[in-house]
């Protein structure tokens, strides 16, 4: 299965794509997380991004095209990848459009989740996640099972992202409506474009996208 998770910030696409990484076993392919890890590193790619993030926009072309294409070519990503954050721009998708080309791999499926733009923000403000294992949560709609205590790897110490402060979530905001908003006509047009109610709960989300899933299984 090769699937992208398109949608603002806060639509829900971590989220997903971590359900369906274990239900299905392919691979979630985060670029955001993966920039996260190269400025916690302090690598060079790192120490470009980390201004551009903190900012809320997006980095640039080159260094993600380059950091997607090393981590499809991983034997995890051989059974399938489910792209989250990417692609961002028209060029990003002629890229990637471009490598599958390349490694004779077609995409079964692009899924954009649908949110307003108040809930976005709502989403965001309240996300934290385990500092140990980067499992996630929500003040409100994902709480713990007990408080202070991760229900994954029973750590007790949380953080917030540095870009989920107000400002920069409006900046992240822009930075979509402008940006990425114009490649779901590019996948509208290239047909197998879904969108699904992402102001559902979690659970009826999964089950509108489990339902395309089956749908094109059948088809296949
Ligand atoms: P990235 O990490 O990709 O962030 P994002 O796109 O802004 O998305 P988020 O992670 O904020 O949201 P999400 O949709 O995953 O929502 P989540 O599931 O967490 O990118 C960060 C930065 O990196 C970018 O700003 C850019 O600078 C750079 N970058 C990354 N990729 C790039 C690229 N391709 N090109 C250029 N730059 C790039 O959910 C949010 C919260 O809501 C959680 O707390 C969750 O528990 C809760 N929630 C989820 N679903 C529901 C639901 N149905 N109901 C109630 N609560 C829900």
């Amino acid at each position: 299965m090769r699937l992208i998770l398109l949608g603002p910030p806060g639509a829900g696409k971590g989220t997903q794509s971590k359900i369906l990484e274990t239900e299905y076993g392919v691979a979630q392919i985060a670029t955001g997380d993966m920039l996260r890890a190269e400025v916690a590193a302090g690598s060079p790619v790192g120490m470009e991004a980390k201004a551009v993030m903190a900012a809320g926009g997006l980095v640039s072309d080159d260094i993600i095209i380059r950091m997607l294409k090393n981590r499809v070519s991983q034997p995890d990503c051989q059974k399938g990848f489910i792209l989250d954050g990417f692609p961002r721009t028209i060029p990003q998708a002629e890229a990637l459009d471009a490598l599958l080309h390349e490694m004779d791999m077609d995409l079964d499926a692009v899924i954009a989740l649908e949110v307003n733009e108040p809930v976005l923000v709502e989403r965001i403000s309240g996300r934290f996640s385990c500092k140990t294992c980067n499992a996630g949560y929500h003040e409100t709609f994902k709480r713990p099972k007990i408080d202070g205590t991760c229900d994954v790897c029973g750590g007790h110490e949380f953080i917030h992202r540095a870009d989920d402060k107000a400002e920069t979530v409006h900046a992240r905001l822009e930075a979509y409506n402008a940006q990425t908003a114009p490649i779901l006509p590019y996948y509208r047009a290239q047909g197998r474009f879904f969108t699904v109610d992402g102001m559902a709960e979690m659970d009826e989300v999964s089950s509108q996208i489990a339902a395309i899933l089956d749908r094109l299984h059948a088809l296949n």
